[in-house]
């Protein structure tokens, strides 16, 4: 007898298909196609300017496409079926304006703001606060007010306000930016266990490439279009890296000038 198998559809977590995207009439990202899959850790790097939070913005609805499509579990960007799914740490999140007094448990509850059910508000709003700030191990500062945090807390309270609101899929612009090395570990090791122990998918551009290479699960090279995407532990050199971008070498690995009338 036959056997059939049947094979749910996959849902990913994001499709992006042939997205470009221009700013002020000039192409930031072309051709940009990318699937992440639920659990997944992608790093996303690349030079100053190449597009990097461009991409994140379209990927989010923000920014409009000029062509191709963009799907967040299967709904567009921007669609009410997303409300609450997504978490967003924007560039420079960390810098919250010093003015503003406010505790991080207070901090945190504005990520709540985001869940239209109001039921489901009332009841559990505590709940996902409290583990919110657990998650990120700031319960002994939670009625701190955030002017008062070092760097690396302040991030992790913004990632608190992210996960707040129970978002699945978490995407963060640069969070190690002004935090020491300690702190940008334990950042990491908090975001690897996310996905992990709690199935969070995340998607971080950074420039610290030997921190992001060492716990993102994949790496995603941007320039203009995707020069690289695959497992961390293949991401090529600094010289693999230059060819992708068409540099020439001007040095030698010993330092000395690199002589092209030598080369065949
Ligand atoms: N509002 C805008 N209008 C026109 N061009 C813009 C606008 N914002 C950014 N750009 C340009 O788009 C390009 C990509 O910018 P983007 O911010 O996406 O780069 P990035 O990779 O995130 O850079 P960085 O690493 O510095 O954050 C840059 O050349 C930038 O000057
Ligand atoms: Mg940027």
């Amino acid at each position: 007898m036959q056997s059939i198998t049947i094979t749910a559809p996959v849902t990913h977590v994001l499709d992006v298909q042939n997205l470009s995207v221009s700013r002020s009439g000039k192409v930031i990202i072309r051709d940009i196609n990318l699937s992440i899959k639920k659990g997944e850790f992608v790093g996303l790097v690349g030079p100053n300017g190449s597009g990097k939070t461009t991409l994140i913005l379209a990927t989010l609805g923000i920014l409009k496409a000029q062509s191709g499509h963009v799907s967040i579990y299967g709904h567009q960007p921007m669609s009410r079926g997303l409300n609450g799914k997504i978490g967003w740490v924007s560039q420079a999140a960390a810098n919250l304006p010093k003015e503003i007094r406010l505790t991080v448990r207070e901090l945190v509850r504005l990520g709540t703001l985001n869940s239209h059910n109001l039921f489901w508000r009332v009841r559990s709003e505590k709940e996902s606060i409290d583990k919110a700030i657990k998650m990120v191990g700031l319960e002994d500062v939670q009625h701190t007010d955030i002017a008062r945090l070092s760097g690396g807390q302040r991030q992790r309270a913004v990632i608190a306000r992210a996960l707040a609101s129970n978002a699945d899929f978490i995407l963060l612009d640069e969070p190690l930016v002004g935090i020491d090395r300690d702190s940008r570990n334990s950042l990491l090791k908090l975001l690897d266990l996310l996905c992990h122990n709690e199935g969070k998918t995340i998607f971080m551009i950074s420039h610290d490439l030997t921190a992001i290479r060492q716990t993102a699960h994949r790496m995603i090279y941007l320039e203009e279009s995707i020069r690289f995407d695959g497992p961390s532990e293949d991401f090529p050199d600094l010289d693999k890296l230059a060819d992708l971008r068409g540099i020439e070498p001007v040095h030698n690995s010993d330092g000395t000038h690199h002589d092209h009338s030598k080369e065949e």
